[in-house]
């Protein structure tokens, strides 16, 4: 069965065709950095247009690419909730024509639950696993039973981590996303040069819930209070590799609980934020505890249409279609559950 995936959720217009879920055939993606980066962030009104002005012609890249007909297409899987509500309008309606002139069901996905597939495609990984989601959007633990059946254990009562990095990076002029940007410059830094602030650290207090935005200010405004040796001069490839280190400290922190009290030795982790090296040399030193780790392939941490189309395979194969919504489907902002509300929920 080979299901076409389209994701617009934020600043990335992807488009992809699986195959039964498996076998990437065909995947495009453009990225919007260009457009935005005199802003130095996402500016929802500019995502939007863009999403518009490359849809079709990637669409039709997409599947021109792929060799494989529009009528052995079986089904049009599109984000529908959460992102950013001009951007997910632009790839539904999409979707919805494509499906109207073709006479293909559309399959509506969660595009943080679909961020956990992109583990999917190169291993067999099985359920139950505890799953940490780290993107520029949100920041998350959760229990996954199954890809229906999930409880969220904690987020981000502030800032998301990638956020973080997109700030840090926004400080210090160095380009937008900063992620990526960051993760290079700290590679030549000394990570135990600045003991940046664990937010949150204490777990009976604040349970598996994260806090980022305390250690953005700090490195921003406060690097010289948490410089271990004051005789040394501040260099940007030491804050951002001590920053780097304070992120993956956090993150792990609440992790390890989450696999503790739920007694569950499986991890996963995905969203942009996965693709950095630091978070994952500090992850996979979890293996030695006998936990599995997994992170997503690189080009399939930040936003994709594999993912999309992949998730949509497994709602498929489980019967969990409801074919009577197609037309009257709509997209939504938020994921109510994610809302951030107060540090004890
Ligand atoms: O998952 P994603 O593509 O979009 C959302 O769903 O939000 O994540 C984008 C985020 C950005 O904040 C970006 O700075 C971050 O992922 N990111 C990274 C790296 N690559 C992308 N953060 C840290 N290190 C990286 N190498
Ligand atoms: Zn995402």
């Amino acid at each position: 069965m080979n299901i076409l995936g389209i994701e617009t959720s934020c600043d990335d217009t992807s488009i992809s065709i699986v195959s039964d879920g498996k076998r990437i055939i065909s995947l495009f993606s453009l990225s919007q950095n260009d457009a935005h980066k005199a802003y130095q962030g996402v500016v929802p009104e500019i995502a939007s247009r863009e999403h518009l002005k490359v849809i079709y012609s990637l669409t039709e890249k997409t599947l021109s690419n792929s060799k494989i007909p529009i009528s052995e297409i079986s089904a049009v899987a599109v984000t529908t909730f959460p992102g950013l509500i001009g951007s997910l309008v632009v790839g539904l309606n999409f979707a919805k024509g494509l499906a109207y002139r073709f006479n293909k069901p559309i399959i509506p996905i969660n595009h943080l639950i679909a961020h956990f597939y992109s583990n999917f495609f190169e291993n067999d990984i099985k359920f139950p696993f505890i799953g940490l989601l780290i993107s520029g959007g949100h920041t998350a633990l959760f229990k996954f039973n199954s890809f229906e059946d999930y409880t969220i254990l904690g987020k981000t009562i502030d800032d998301s981590c990638g956020e973080a990095f997109d700030k840090v990076a926004k400080y210090f002029d160095l380009g937008y996303p900063g992620g990526p940007i960051i993760d290079k410059i700290a590679q030549d830094g000394n990570p135990i040069s600045y003991n940046f602030p664990i937010a949150l650290a204490d777990i009976k207090k604040y349970g598996l819930n994260f806090s980022f935005s305390g250690l953005k200010t700090a490195v921003i405004h406060f690097r010289k209070k948490y410089k271990i040796n004051q005789n040394e001069e501040d260099k940007l490839e030491d804050i951002l590799a001590s920053f780097q280190s304070a992120v993956a400290k956090t993150l792990i922190l609440k992790t390890i609980k989450a696999i503790e009290k739920n007694g569950i030795k499986r991890l996963v982790i995905s969203g942009g934020a996965a693709a950095n090296s630091e978070i994952r040399k500090s992850f996979k030193i979890l293996e030695k505890q006998g936990i599995e780790v997994y992170f997503p392939p690189l080009n399939l941490c930040s936003d994709n249409g594999a993912m999309v189309a992949g998730l949509a395979f497994h709602l498929v194969e489980k019967n969990l279609l409801n074919k009577s919504e197609f037309l009257s489907l709509d997209a939504k902002s938020r994921m109510i559950e994610m809302k951030r509300n107060s540090l004890f929920s």
